[in-house]
């Protein structure tokens, strides 16, 4: 039995993690600009299907913001050395957004470790060259000091309407932890994505069972893709959460935990 947070270092940094429950071990990675509290609400029912293992990657919620290295394959590379060090030998992976660009590059040099995989209202392909622009506007924003324009302008699109509409605590939280990251680490990130390898050569050899959630309302990543994701997936199922949009886990944990959990529990 597994109960709690610790600190792990890697890669000359340390990692905030949470590791709960027993059994079958699921790793959850958020999106951007987030932390691993976007998994709290769903952690109770995930745990009662097996272990939970969150990160905070490299920058983000409790661990450490070094000055560089946020490029996917450095997040990833961070992640498997966790892995290392929980000595878990082979796991479901699962990502959130920018979780899932890491989730595909651990996917390309770790297939071997990975008995499942979960994408979360993500994308294979690159950035479109539309997407590169509006990043390097993002940049240039941060750069020039205005932090809470970039937050400002971003923020609305990681929820859906219907989130929206009732004034949850969603987007409350959801800008609480946005707010904390740190000037350096959005640009990394957003360089880092920049650069990213188009991972859609990789989804046909990807013949381990998967589970890709999205959103009905997701603003960010159309249904469309994620309909187009599961159909070049050899054995992948598609969740759809109905009113959510792209944070299904804080926006419906109750319908997403559940989807998470019935995953878990077939692959125990
Ligand atoms: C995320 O939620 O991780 C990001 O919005 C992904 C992206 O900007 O491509």
């Amino acid at each position: 039995m597994t109960d709690g947070s610790m600190r792990i270092a890697v890669n000359e940094h340390v990692l905030e993690v949470h590791d709960g429950g027993n059994g079958t071990a699921m790793l959850l990675l958020h999106g951007f600009p987030l932390s691993s509290e976007i998994f709290d609400p769903v952690r109770p029912v995930v745990e009662s299907a097996g272990r939970l293992i969150t990160v905070d990657l490299r920058g983000f919620g409790g661990s450490d913001a070094p000055r560089g290295g946020y490029g996917m394959d450095e997040l990833a590379d961070d992640v498997i050395r966790v892995a290392d060090e929980l000595e878990l030998d082979r796991f479901v992976l699962g990502g959130h957004s920018m979780g899932g660009y890491v989730a595909f590059r651990l996917a390309a040099h770790h297939r071997d470790r990975l008995t499942g995989l979960i994408l979360i209202d993500t994308r294979a392909a690159a950035d479109a060259p539309a997407a590169v622009q509006k990043r390097r506007e993002a940049i240039a924003t941060i750069e020039a000091g205005d932090q809470d324009r970039y937050l400002e302008d971003m923020l609305p699109t990681l929820v859906g309407a219907s989130t929206k509409a009732r004034a949850s605590e969603a987007q409350g939280r959801l800008r609480a932890i946005a707010a904390a990251v740190p000037d350096h680490v959005l640009t990394g990130c957003l360089r880092g994505m920049i650069d990213r390898p188009d991972s859609r050569g990789l989804l046909a050899d990807l013949d381990l069972p998967v589970l890709v959630m999205v959103g009905a309302e997701d603003e960010l990543i159309p249904v469309r893709e994620a309909h187009e994701l599961t159909d070049a997936l050899p054995n992948a199922r598609l969740k759809m959460v109905p009113e959510a949009g792209h944070t299904p886990t804080v926006e419906r944990p109750v319908a997403a935990g559940d989807a998470l959990a019935v995953f878990l529990r077939e692959l125990s």
